[in-house]
C-alpha cells in the first residue's frame, strides 16, 4: 500500500477527506469522515484507558488552546520554536535544510547540526534542490512555527496570542491545581488529548505532517534521581501501547536522540515504518526541572512541591510521553490494510484491532423482502451497545466485501432460521468463519471479542 493508494482508500470509504474540498481544498488540511472519526475516537479511548485509567495517580485535563502569551515565552517557543529554511536561488523552492541533509545522507545527521553546519554541508556536498536539481541555496533562516492570532476588537487594543503548538504547557501550568485538588503525591501524571497548531512550512505525506493536528500528551512529575527509571519505563510503555493497538512490532522501532534540546537529559522517538520511510509517532523526553522552573521564573508563582515525608521542597522533574494522534491513525490504517487472494476472488480487508474498528458488527438481511423487518429489529437492539452498520443492498458476498474493507469485525446475517428458530450466523472478518448463535447470545459474544 503506497501513500497515494491510502489517500484514495481513505477518501472513497469515508475515513479522511481533503479539507474544504468544495473550495479546491486548503493545502495540507484534512477532515476525518464518519469512519475516520470513529477510529480516531477509539484510539483516544485506548490511550485514555492505558495512560489514565490503568495508571496510578494519573489525571486527565482539558486545557484551553489559547493560553497567556507569557506561557510561550517561558517555554522558549517564542524565541526558538523554528525550522531552518533555505531557498533555492534558481527555482525559488523553499526547503528545510535539516531534511535535505537527512534525505541526502539517509540518516538523521541533519538533526544534530546547527544552521552554519547545515549550509556548509549542503554546499560542500553540492546537495541538489529536490525541485530543479541545481545546488544554489541561500543561507539558513529560522522560520517560526508559531501560529499567531490576535485578541481585542480595535487595532490599537489588539494583542498577539498563539494557538498552542503543543498540549504540554496546559499540563505544566495546571501542575499546582491538579496536585492540590487531587491531593496528589509525587510521582503523579497529568495527561491531555487535544489539538495543536504549527505553521509547518513543509507539511506533507497526507496526515503525517499537517498544520493542525491532535496530540495525546502525558507528563509525569517526579523527584530528581527517580527520573531516568521513569523515563525508561515510559519509553517501553509507549512501545507497548502501539503494539496493543495491533501494530506489527516489526514496523516499530526506537530512535534515541543524538542531539538533545538544551533542557533535555534523555529523549527517544518511537518510529513507524511508513511507505515513505521511518517516521516519528511518539516521543519520550526527560525534561528535567526545566518546565516548572521556567514557569516559576516567568509567573513568579512558586512551583515547588512539599515532600510530606521529608518535609523538604523541590521543583519536580518531568518525564513526557507524547503521542501524535493523527500519526497513530495513519500507522494503524497502514498496518491493518491488506489485499488478500481468496480461492476465486480477492478482497480488501482492514484487519484493524476490533476495539478500534469503526463498526463492530453489520446486520445483513439475507433477502430484503423476507428478512428486513427482523434485521432492522436486531440492528436497533445491537446499536444500543455497539457501533452497528446496517446493509441491505447487493448480494451477501458484496456486502461482506464492503464490510471487510472498512474493518467491520462481524457480519450478522438474518435469514429464515432467525425467523423460525431465533438463531443468526456471525461471520468473523479475519477468519471468514461463521458461527451460529442464539439471538440472545450475540451481545455477549461480540462484547468479549471487541474489548481492549
Ligand atoms: N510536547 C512535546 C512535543 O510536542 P513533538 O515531538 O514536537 O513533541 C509530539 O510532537 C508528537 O506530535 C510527535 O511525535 C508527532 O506524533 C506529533 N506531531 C508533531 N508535529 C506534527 C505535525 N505537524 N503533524 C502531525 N503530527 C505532528
Amino acid at each position: 500500500m503506497n501513500m497515494e493508494k491510502m489517500v484514495n482508500f481513505c477518501k472513497n470509504y469515508g475515513f479522511i477527506f481533503p479539507g474544504s474540498e468544495i473550495y479546491g481544498g486548503l493545502a495540507n488540511t484534512w477532515d476525518y469522515g464518519p469512519l475516520g472519526a470513529r477510529v480516531k475516537n477509539n484510539i483516544k479511548e485506548a490511550w485514555r484507558k492505558k495512560f489514565i485509567q490503568e495508571r496510578d495517580n494519573a489525571y486527565e485535563v482539558d486545557a484551553g488552546i489559547l493560553m497567556h502569551p507569557r506561557v510561550w515565552e517561558a517555554s522558549g517557543h517564542v524565541s526558538s520554536f523554528s525550522d531552518p529554511l533555505i531557498d533555492c536561488k534558481e527555482c525559488k523552492m523553499r526547503v528545510r535544510a535539516d531534511n535535505l541533509v537527512n534525505d541526502f545522507t539517509d540518516s538523521s545527521k541533519g538533526d544534530a547540526m546547527d544552521d552554519e553546519e547545515l549550509i556548509n554541508f549542503i554546499r560542500e556536498n553540492k546537495i541538489p534542490c529536490p525541485n530543479c536539481g541545481k545546488s544554489n541555496f541561500t543561507d539558513v533562516r529560522e522560520f517560526s512555527l508559531m501560529f499567531e492570532t490576535s485578541r481585542g476588537v480595535t487595532n490599537d487594543s489588539k494583542s498577539t496570542i498563539y494557538l498552542r503548538p503543543e498540549n504540554a504547557q496546559g499540563e505544566y501550568v495546571n501542575f499546582l491545581n491538579v496536585q492540590r485538588t487531587m491531593r496528589a503525591k509525587i510521582p503523579f501524571s497529568i495527561g491531555q488529548i487535544g489539538k495543536a497548531f504549527r505553521n509547518e512550512i513543509t507539511p506533507g505525506n497526507f496526515t503525517f505532517r499537517t498544520i493542525e493536528f491532535e496530540q495525546m500528551e502525558f507528563q509525569t512529575f517526579c523527584k530528581e534521581g527517580t527520573d531516568s527509571e521513569i523515563y525508561n519505563f515510559y519509553k517501553n510503555y509507549g512501545l507497548e501501547f502501539y503494539k496493543s493497538l495491533g501494530i506489527n512490532p516489526d514496523n516499530l522501532r526506537f530512535h534515541d536522540h543524538e542531539k538533545l534540546a538544551h533542557y533535555a537529559k534523555e529523549a527517544c522517538d518511537i518510529e513507524y515504518k511508513f511507505p515513505f520511510g521511518w517516521g516519528e509517532i511518539n516521543g519520550t523526553h526527560n525534561r528535567t526541572d526545566f518546565d516548572l522552573s521556567r514557569h516559576m521564573e516567568y509567573s513568579k508563582v512558586s512551583q515547588e512541591y512539599l515532600d510530606p515525608e521529608t518535609n523538604t521542597k523541590y521543583i519536580p522533574y518531568v518525564i513526557e510521553s507524547t503521542c501524535g494522534l493523527d500519526r497513530a491513525v495513519l500507522a494503524v490504517l497502514f498496518d491493518a490494510y491488506k489485499e488478500e487472494k481468496l480461492e476465486n476472488d480477492t478482497r480488501e480487508v482492514l484487519r484493524i484491532h476490533p476495539f478500534l474498528a469503526p463498526y463492530k458488527v453489520a446486520v445483513l438481511p439475507l433477502v430484503k423482502k423476507y428478512h428486513q423487518d427482523k434485521a432492522l429489529e436486531v440492528y436497533k437492539d445491537l446499536r444500543k451497545y455497539f457501533m452497528t452498520n446496517y446493509d441491505e443492498t447487493g448480494s451477501i458476498g458484496k456486502r461482506y466485501r464492503r464490510n471487510d474493507a472498512i474493518g467491520t469485525v462481524f457480519c450478522l446475517t438474518v435469514d429464515d432460521d432467525t425467523l423460525e428458530k431465533g438463531v443468526v450466523t456471525l461471520r468473523d472478518r479475519d477468519t471468514m468463519k461463521q458461527v451460529t448463535l442464539k439471538l440472545e447470545e450475540v451481545k455477549d459474544y461480540i462484547e468479549e471479542r471487541v474489548k481492549f
